[in-house]
């Protein structure tokens, strides 16, 4: 048994150690809002973090995350309303398709808690690694704007 603390709940996990984060997340503990995009960590579709950083989940084995902390989007938000960034996503109405839009929400919060003011640029570059198919690019920089201090 892997013991994972996963959006600050114990889940006792029955699983091969190798196994990615992403599948373990999604076939076992149910969590599906993290996204299966390219598995070869490229889209940035899976993104969560693991004790605050954000990392690529198609490419995490189990075996690196027992014993650490992991947020997925359905733990993005503490106590009861939404996080900032998710009220930023809804005002913008960010999404088109809304595939890839966990793994967006989860690198703008690593950005933000990083550089809680980015410029434009600090946007760009931190996000170059989550690809929209739609284009919503423009949207998401508005939303966490927005959300930014
Ligand atoms: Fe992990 Fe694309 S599914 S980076």
């Amino acid at each position: 048994m892997l013991e994972l603390t996963i959006n600050q709940k114990k889940h006792s996990l029955d699983a091969d150690p190798n196994m990615p984060l992403l599948y373990a997340l999604r076939d076992i503990a149910q969590l599906t809002g993290t996204k299966f995009g390219c598995g070869l960590g490229q889209c940035g579709a899976c993104t969560v973090h693991v004790d605050g950083t954000p990392v690529r989940s198609c490419l995490t084995p189990l075996a690196a995350v027992t014993g650490k902390a992991i947020t997925t989007i359905e733990g993005l938000a503490s106590g009861e309303g939404l996080h900032p960034l998710q009220q930023a996503w809804v005002d913008n109405n960010v999404p088109q398709c809304g595939y890839c839009q966990a793994g967006q929400l989860m690198s703008a919060a690593a950005l933000l808690k990083q550089k809680p003011s980015p410029t434009d640029k600090d946007i760009d570059t931190y996000m170059q690694g989550n690809i929209c198919r739609c284009g919503t690019y423009p949207r998401i920089k508005k939303a966490i704007k927005q959300a930014a201090v």
